[in-house]
């Protein structure tokens, strides 16, 4: 073992002495085969000592469920009564963290030096100097702005991509990741884009000659150091709301029929919609790109996991919104595209059609309130038990993700 790694191991096991261990916490599928089931999983769900990492409503996709070893003979208790069957997928949740820790940190270090890595999960500095770089070796292609501060005072930037043509006000596609903390291939995702559009711009020049592109790799970046160095499953922001609880969930706290359904009013829970609309510095400042870009942007993309699907509105109703034909063409390009290059299989279709309603999205904003024509949220594949593929499985994810990016911005670029 070399030597900068050693010390990259040790700094590893002292720096997060302190994390949040789950020793013990079990992750379970279960598999809900009618709708009396899944609505008993919908109850389940509101509990928040169980955390719901998948509930999908469709009958035949398993619900995910991480559990504290205090709730794990209620659960399987009651799941016995009722006769619905499950399985054990992880049997120690604090372990394959703690593998996790020891994989980043050493493949961090192995390719410690390097511009940017996927070969590890990239820390919010590590994100916002590769963005400061590329401006700096990129001047006529490349600029980043400071577009705010998060809650705990981080510097969030977006950085925009054009071809140097000089032709202003081009038309925009927007893209964001990493609103929720835990979906650490999100951020990786947006950072890909970047990458390619940027270092590799001899073969994508094609998606930069009439448009531009905004991205703005990390939302959330508190709750993305804490999930970090504190707590792996963090979802939420983290700012404080009560004395007990601390953070919003992002995706809940836009101003569209905020709190309508699918979203909690309380602050201890992972879908807590805020204590009101915008609440959050970060979701102000997601607000805020959007309007600045009203009638340039054609097409917001959100970068979450996992599930693979690509969503459209709306999320807050089963209704459709009129021009959801649109939506559609551009998110089945995408997952057309993908099933030809890899053979992965995405679902397309209205959040609340293939998913389940929950209002606050920012998809449903950007669509119905900054007027962006083609609005979609694409859930990126599951790693591991979910949230943490393993480092190898970045750069296979990222570029397959990539390949469905592109042809929905070819599709956006013809369209619009
Ligand atoms: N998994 C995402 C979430 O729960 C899906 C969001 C889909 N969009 C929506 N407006 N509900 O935030
Ligand atoms: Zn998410």
């Amino acid at each position: 073992m070399n030597f900068k790694l050693l010390i990259g191991l040790l700094f590893c096991g002292i720096a997060f002495a302190s994390a949040e261990s789950y020793e013990g916490y079990k992750v379970y599928d279960i598999n809900a085969k009618n709708v009396f089931e899944k609505e008993f999983l919908f109850q389940l769900s509101k509990d928040e000592k169980y955390d719901f990492f998948h509930l999908p409503k469709q009958i035949g996709t398993p619900s995910r469920v991480l559990v504290e070893p205090n709730d794990q003979y209620e659960l399987e208790n009651l799941l016995n009564k009722f006769g619905i069957q499950y399985i054990v997928i992880d049997e120690n949740f604090g372990e394959s963290v703690q593998a996790e820790r020891m994989q980043n940190a050493l493949m961090r270090s192995l390719s410690s030096g390097q511009r940017i890595s996927f070969n590890s999960f990239q820390r919010f500095d590590d994100i916002n100097a590769y963005l400061d770089q590329l401006a700096k070796s990129y001047p006529s292609r490349v600029s980043v702005k400071t577009v705010g501060k998060s809650y705990e005072g981080r510097n969030m930037k977006t950085i925009t991509i054009t071809n140097g043509d000089g032709v202003q006000n081009k038309k925009v596609i927007f893209v964001d990741a990493g609103i929720h903390a835990r979906e650490w291939i999100a951020p990786a995702g947006a950072l890909y884009i970047i990458n390619q559009l940027v270092e590799n711009y001899a073969a994508n020049a094609n998606l930069l000659k009439t448009y531009d592109w905004v991205v703005l790799p990390v939302v959330n970046p508190d709750g993305y150091e804490y999930s970090h160095v504190a707590s792996r499953n963090w979802r939420k922001t983290r700012k404080p709301v009560t004395s007990s609880c601390a953070g919003t969930d992002g995706n809940r706290n836009f101003d569209f029929h905020w709190g309508e359904v699918g979203a909690s009013t309380l602050s201890c829970a992972d879908t807590f919609r805020g204590q009101a609309a915008f609440s959050e510095p970060e979701t102000q400042i997601v607000r805020d790109i959007m309007h600045s870009l009203t009638g340039r942007a054609k097409m917001y993309l959100t970068l979450h996991s996992y599930g693979n699907y690509l969503l459209y509105p709306w999320g807050y109703t089963s209704a459709l919104p009129a021009t959801w034909r649109d939506m559609d063409e551009v998110a089945q390009a995408g997952a057309n595209a993908i099933k030809a290059a890899t053979g992965t299989k995405y679902t397309v279709g209205s959040s609340t059609n293939v998913l389940y309603a929950a209002a606050g999205g920012s998809d449903d904003y950007a669509h119905a309130s900054a007027g962006i024509p083609i609005s979609i949220t694409m859930e990126l594949p599951a790693g591991g038990s979910g949230f943490n593929p393993s480092t190898s499985q970045i750069t296979p994810f990222c570029s397959e993700t990539w390949i469905g990016i592109k042809a929905m911005a070819e599709k956006v670029i013809e369209k619009y």
